[in-house]
């Protein structure tokens, strides 16, 4: 290679060093890099000689341009990081910043009270051997309605009382979906709960809101009784309310099951006296429950000349308000983390 390139390589490299030796700010490094390496900067006039070499030349010089471009970078790199190091003055006690105050508090998140209600209810329900089963918030009016013997005028089925889709099929109105879509796929004997949301056309307001939560519970085998769900919502109520709480039957009428029933918890805020929270009944309504009718046995063709079972559902709102003393269930869906915060 021309050695003269070599040498005004050199020079250019010693010209470097010496003007970033009297650049005190990043500006004046910028500078420095212009001049060296700018469109009309001195490294970058001489790489514009290569082309002018023979053949021969050309890698060698090619070879020394690359070198000495990767010692410039470097320099004007290690220029840049003093003058940040150098620009971070040390911080000494009683110079304006006081450098016993507590660190920045990195907000931690939580889960939301209904969330958490899931969770309390799944946990109480999986020790006596209930395992979780999921389907799908958009639904068939088969799964819905026809496979849980809810007759065709049912008033439920009225698009007041649902919200269709216009393919015909539905957002879930309750979480009984999911007994059927268990027993579509699972041989007897059957231990599910199923927690999860359901939506109803409902204009919202202190205990009512458009979509909402469940937990469903179904329980099939052999020679199942009505004292078998008693003991089992029992057990429920005291886990999660304490051994103090009762349950009461009422009776009443549910499509799906025969007989059906709607239970209340002894209201734990007033021991059954009376207050704000029940409504001054001493009871809280928690939802409906039953025997397992055998039309809806038949529809999944499980035998039930040999199985039998009960179901309940459960309103996870109503209890996160029992709960935590909430007295609107709007509260839930504000997103308002002054309120969620609280549990
Ligand atoms: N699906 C009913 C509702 O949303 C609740 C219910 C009642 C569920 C009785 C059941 C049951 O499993 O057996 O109001």
């Amino acid at each position: 290679m021309s050695t003269s390139i070599q040498k005004q390589l050199d020079l250019i490299l010693a010209d470097t060093e010496k003007m970033l030796s009297s650049a005190k700010t990043l500006a004046d490094i910028e500078g420095v890099r212009v001049k060296i390496n700018g469109r009309k900067g001195s490294f970058t006039v001489l790489s514009k000689e290569l082309g002018k070499l023979t053949k021969e030349e050309r890698p060698e010089a090619g070879k020394a341009l690359n070198i000495a471009k990767n010692k410039i970078s470097s320099l004007l790199a290690e220029a840049k990081e003093k003058i940040n190091a150098e620009s971070v003055a040390p911080i000494r006690v009683g110079e304006g910043v006081d450098v016993t105050l507590p660190g920045r508090k990195w907000p931690v998140g939580k889960k939301h009270p209904i969330t958490q209600t899931i969770d309390d209810c799944i946990d109480i329900f999986r020790r006596i051997g209930f395992i979780v089963a999921e389907g799908p918030n958009i639904e068939t009016i088969y799964h819905c309605f026809d496979a849980l013997n809810t007759p065709e005028d049912h008033p439920s089925r009225e698009p007041s009382d649902t919200f269709y889709f216009a393919d015909g099929r539905l957002l879930r109105t309750h979480t009984s979906t999911v007994q059927i879509r268990v027993m579509e796929t699972q041989k007897p004997p059957v231990r599910i709960i199923a927690p999860g949301p359901a939506f109803r056309p409902d204009t919202p307001d202190a205990s009512h809101s458009a979509n909402f939560h469940q937990v469903e519970g179904l329980y099939i085998d052999k020679d199942v009784s009505l004292a078998d769900l008693k003991s089992v919502l029992l057990y429920f109520a005291k886990e999660l309310l304490g051994d103090d709480v009762q349950i009461r039957f009422r009776p009443h009428y549910f499509p799906f099951t025969e007989p059906s029933i709607e239970y209340d918890f002894s209201c734990t805020g007033c021991n059954g006296k009376g207050c704000r929270i029940c409504k001054y009944s001493g009871w809280l309504e928690i939802s409906g429950a039953g025997m397992v009718d055998p039309n809806v046995l038949k529809n999944v063709s499980y035998n039930s000349e040999v199985w039998s079972g009960f179901a309940w559902g459960m309103g996870v709102e109503r209890i996160a308000m029992i709960r935590y003393g909430i007295n609107d269930i709007r509260y839930f869906y504000d997103n308002d983390v002054r309120f969620l915060r609280q549990f």
